[in-house]
């Protein structure tokens, strides 16, 4: 008798830590939601083809910085950003950043010219 009413206690006890659980959810959703820092997405994803100028990719950095100073002063930045997060010719969509928002797109061009020192 003793041990039936043990073993009862014991599955109440299990059953309320089960209910505990859903208090005690993870919270980390919110955490993702946060953008990406276009430096962190330029090393991700950019520099691939960017850093070496693989697939006809203009190339970034300091040499490259009447390249990026002329393209910003005939196109404008928010046409660079409308084509990166588009494509264009051998440039594909978003830079194969598929799950990239058009503003963590937007930070990675403004660090890729902060990277040339364009103006
Ligand atoms: C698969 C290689 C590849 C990757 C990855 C890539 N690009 Fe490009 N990108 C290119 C090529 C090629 C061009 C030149 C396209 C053209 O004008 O013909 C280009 C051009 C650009 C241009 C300039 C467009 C213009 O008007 O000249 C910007 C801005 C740009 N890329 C941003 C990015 C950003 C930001 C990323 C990362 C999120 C990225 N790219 C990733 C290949 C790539």
């Amino acid at each position: 008798m003793t041990r039936i009413l043990s073993v009862t206690a014991a599955l109440l006890l299990a059953a309320c830590s089960d209910s505990d659980s859903p208090n005690s959810a993870p919270t980390a959703s919110a955490d993702t939601a946060e953008p990406r820092s276009g430096a962190l997405l330029y090393r991700q994803y950019c520099v691939n083809c960017h850093g070496s100028g693989a697939a006809g990719a203009p190339q970034v950095g300091k040499d490259h910085r009447l390249y990026w100073s002329h393209e910003v002063e005939e196109e404008g930045f928010d046409t660079l950003v409308q084509e990166a997060i588009h494509g264009i010719n051998a440039m594909p969509p978003r830079g194969n950043c598929y799950d990239c928002t058009d503003e963590e797109v937007r930070q990675a061009v403004l660090y890729m010219l902060q990277l040339s020192a364009a103006k």
